[in-house]
């Protein structure tokens, strides 16, 4: 297989609408309502995105949708495989809808996304799941429209799961749920192999979709009066190695960034191995661009970031944020963090303690190492028990949980520029919003707000969120 990135062509796209067509016809001929389609997602915004695409498909067959899956024609579940958690939980949901396929057996039950990628579930699947009738991975996600038909017209279940050539396809219908936000992919893949990560397997190779395609679709959202795009891709920082004509995240923002329009750009995730100078001083500098960065860690420690295969050690971490703080003095910086990798000791958990002590991130999303089949990681000796690591992760999370406090009541009595992204259905705070640097604003105030930038004075703060006045 060569490593050049596959572009499904435009006729190539037409076929899968006609799909589209036909699967419309059959529906209409065998009901008497509109057809409904129920979406159920898990996982990374990329999956969001992914849902978006699949809805878009959806609605080119006709379907409406409805949040009940007992009214639906078709049930999509987009699933995530990055822990154990995340599949149990899909487990258990898609183990539920064996009931409505008993109430109704016309309903197409689809599981797509990461976790369908593999091939251990996909048979899992097979002999135990039987109402489920298709099974596709996030590769093959551009022929849905396909394979669903493949479903209707043959009367058969459908496993698409072989690995296919990572391809881009650009054109395909969407659905955004808001008219405010929304998710621009600007490459897929992810060619890191961190120790411990399923992505690179379910996800294939990197590879970026051109410079002037996204452009094009970011100057179209802003047009259509969206406030906040964020690009996607599991590694930003390594956009555009495989193009023709080579060009770096760096300079894509700058390009976006000339975009004009009242809006924000917010792109995850960056791998710190490949985030660097450039980088800061063109977030720095763009207007456009929020100065919010996740910048992804794992561990504290130069001994299990190389286990992790992370590439940098935690002193060179330690000065790419010192360069961001410094070119960004109000810079919003957020990590992930894995406790318990297979050979931690206690003091290696600590000094990951240490380092986010030293940084004091806004915020932290902290987990504990979960083994994934298939991955190096998965057969690494992990003699410390759960219980341990669990004292671990507490510890780190009180920590963490103690410095977002502090950080939040820095912001009382200050005014903030915030973007209203919608109603809470809280009486007493009645909107939600976002700081630039994506911070969370409980919100007094009328609800004609939604979609707009106001100023709001900060009134009181906890570890999560922070409380305003218009
Ligand atoms: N176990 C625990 N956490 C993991 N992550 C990725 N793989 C694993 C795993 N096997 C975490 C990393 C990553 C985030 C999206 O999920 O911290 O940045
Ligand atoms: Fe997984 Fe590492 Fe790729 Fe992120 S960069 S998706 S953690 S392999």
């Amino acid at each position: 297989m060569s490593d050049k990135t596959q572009r499904i062509r435009q006729s190539e796209i037409d076929r899968q609408m006609r799909f589209c067509d036909e699967i419309r016809e059959h529906l209409l001929a065998h009901s008497d309502h509109q057809p409904l389609a129920y979406t159920q997602t898990y996982g990374c915004q990329q999956n969001v995105a992914d849902s978006q695409r699949i809805m878009g498909m959806l609605r080119e067959m006709g379907c409406g949708f409805t949040q009940d899956p007992y009214g639906a024609d078709i049930i999509v579940v987009n699933t995530c495989a990055i822990r154990e958690n995340a599949e149990k939980k899909v487990f258990g949901v898609i183990g539920q809808l064996v009931h409505v396929k008993e109430k109704n057996p016309d309903t197409v039950i689809c599981l797509c996304g990461c976790m369908a990628q593999q091939e251990v579930v996909a048979k899992k699947v097979k002999n135990s799941y039987r109402h489920v009738d298709l099974v596709f991975g996030p590769q093959a996600l551009w022929r849905f429209p396909e394979l669903l038909y493949e479903v209707y017209s043959q009367r058969r279940r459908v496993f698409s799961i072989q690995d296919e050539h990572g391809s881009i396809t650009e054109g395909m219908p969407v659905v955004r749920e808001s008219g405010v936000k929304a998710w621009v992919s600007i490459m897929y893949g992810c060619n890191n192999f961190c120790s411990y990560c399923i992505v690179p397997y379910v996800r294939g190779r990197e590879r970026s979709r051109e410079p002037e395609d996204i452009l094009s679709e970011v100057r179209a959202l802003v047009e259509d009066g969206f406030k906040e795009i964020t690009l996607l891709g599991q590694n930003v920082n390594s956009y555009g190695k495989d193009l023709d004509r080579p060009m770096d995240f760096a300079d894509l923002l700058s390009e976006i960034d000339q975009i004009p329009g009242e809006y924000l750009i917010r792109f995850m995730t960056s791998h710190p191995k490949d985030a660097g100078e450039k980088l800061f001083d063109t977030m720095a500098r763009c207007g456009h661009v929020a100065k919010q960065l996740h910048l992804p860690v794992q561990s504290g420690s130069s001994r299990v970031l190389k286990a992790m295969n992370r590439k940098y050690t935690r002193e060179s971490y330690l000065e790419k944020v010192r360069y961001a703080k410094s070119v960004m003095p109000d810079l919003v910086l957020t990590s992930d963090i894995i406790v318990g990798f297979p050979g931690e000791t206690e003091a290696e958990a600590m000094e990951t303690l240490s380092l986010i002590e030293e940084v004091r991130y806004d915020a932290l999303f902290t987990f504990i190492f979960s083994p994934r089949p298939g991955t190096p990681a998965a057969q690494m000796a992990d003699p410390v028990s759960r219980a341990e690591k669990q004292v671990w992760f507490e510890r780190i999370v009180d920590a963490q949980n103690r410095i977002s406090a502090e950080l939040h009541r820095e912001y009382v009595g200050r005014t903030v520029r915030v973007l209203v992204d919608g109603e809470s259905g809280d009486m007493a705070w009645p909107l939600s919003s976002r700081t630039h640097g994506g911070r969370l604003v409980h919100l007094k105030g009328d609800a004609a707000l939604v979609g707009r930038y106001v100023d709001v004075r900060v009134v009181d703060s906890n570890t999560w969120a922070l409380f305003g006045e218009v």
